[in-house]
């Protein structure tokens, strides 16, 4: 077998990370426990997603309501506690915060030590998961600013620059893991006959220009006029091809992998738009940069918005650097 087959069947995601250790010091132990710790909640997500339609009490919804107004699925609540059951035993992170809870979820006995806090969107697109479509996990990671006494959580209201890994576990007809600790974006397939994630590709680099168009134009008719004027031109050149799952995680990642641009405009009724920025769009925002694209509300860049609160949405244009300006062109000359 050649060497660079060996090299890469041994590359394991913990090891990976440690590899990284000159530029990180004493923070790569605990980020390389921290993502091994992430790796067992996206094995045990792939797990149940697989078993989906065979098992009771894990497709459909709970009945409830969650804090973002969405009606939760069962497996947005087993996902969401998958995360908090694998940091519990993990004693470096204090603090989850999640789109499924309205206040972050504090593990007492980690936080003297734990100096690290995991956002993330335990499920996303959910709207995929009884139709076995492609679903995924957001996370990112930052470190606890300040000692938080009033249990508020409000050092994480900062930008995404303060971010220190972030990446997305998507589940499709394998389950990949894409992380960046700031230093390129690198990719993982979960092998399930070792339950390991291997090194599948380093510094994914996303084109300067790509093809894919990813929207959902259902809601045009509640876009600003740039917007639309945008949309009218891709309607016209030739050049783009329109692709859109529903899910962010899988949309970004095939923009990564192709180049093209991703778009969830604000609207009239939702001038931030839809998704959120701590746990979606910052850690996408971050990969997205690391691979050499460009990530905006269409305004201002995405890494530098600061959010007045937890679950803040934001408009989001993420993607190659042309197509994510050229968008910018259509809502600056207006
Ligand atoms: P989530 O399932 O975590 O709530 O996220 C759903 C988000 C995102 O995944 C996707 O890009 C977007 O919602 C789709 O929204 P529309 O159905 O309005 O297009
Ligand atoms: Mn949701
Ligand atoms: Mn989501
Ligand atoms: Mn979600």
């Amino acid at each position: 077998i050649p060497d660079s087959l060996l090299d890469r069947d041994c590359t394991t995601l913990s090891r990976h990370v440690l590899q990284q250790l000159n530029s990180f010091g004493a923070d790569a132990q605990d980020l390389s426990a921290i993502m091994n710790r992430i790796a067992l909640a996206g094995k045990l997500i792939a797990r149940r997603l697989s078993r989906a339609g065979l098992m009771a009490d894990v497709l459909g919804f709970t009945g409830e309501t969650n804090v973002q107004g969405e009606s939760v699925k069962k497996m947005d609540v087993f996902a969401n506690d998958v995360f908090i059951s694998v940091f519990k035993q993990s004693g470096l992170v204090c603090r989850l915060a999640s789109e499924e809870m309205e206040n972050p979820y504090y593990i007492p006995e980690n936080c003297p030590i734990g100096r690290y806090t995991l956002l993330y969107d335990p499920i996303d697109g959910s709207s995929n998961v009884d139709i076995n479509l492609n679903v995924g996990s957001i996370f990112a990671i930052r470190q606890q600013q300040g000692e938080d006494l009033d249990g508020s959580a409000s050092d994480l209201l900062t930008n995404g620059d303060q971010q220190i890994a972030a990446g997305y576990i998507l589940y499709g007809p394998s389950t990949i893991l894409v992380y960046s600790l700031g230093s390129g974006v690198h990719s993982f397939i979960l092998d399930p006959s070792l339950g390991e994630f291997i090194l599948a590709q380093e510094n994914i680099r996303i084109p300067d220009h790509g093809p894919i168009y990813s929207t959902n134009e259902g809601n045009f008719w509640q876009w600003d006029e740039p917007l639309r004027d945008y949309t009218r031109y891709v309607h016209r050149h030739e050049g783009y091809t329109a692709r859109y799952s529903g899910a962010l995680v899988g949309d970004i990642h095939r923009i990564l992998m192709q180049g093209g641009v991703f778009l969830y405009p604000g609207t009239e009724k939702n001038p931030d738009g839809k998704l959120r920025l701590l746990y979606e769009t910052a850690p996408l925002g971050f990969l997205v940069e690391q691979a050499g694209g460009r990530a905006s509300d269409g305004q201002k860049r995405l890494l530098d918005l600061i959010p007045a609160k937890l679950h803040q949405r934001t408009p989001a244009i993420i993607g190659s650097v042309e197509d994510v300006k050229l968008v910018e062109s259509f809502i600056s000359d207006h």
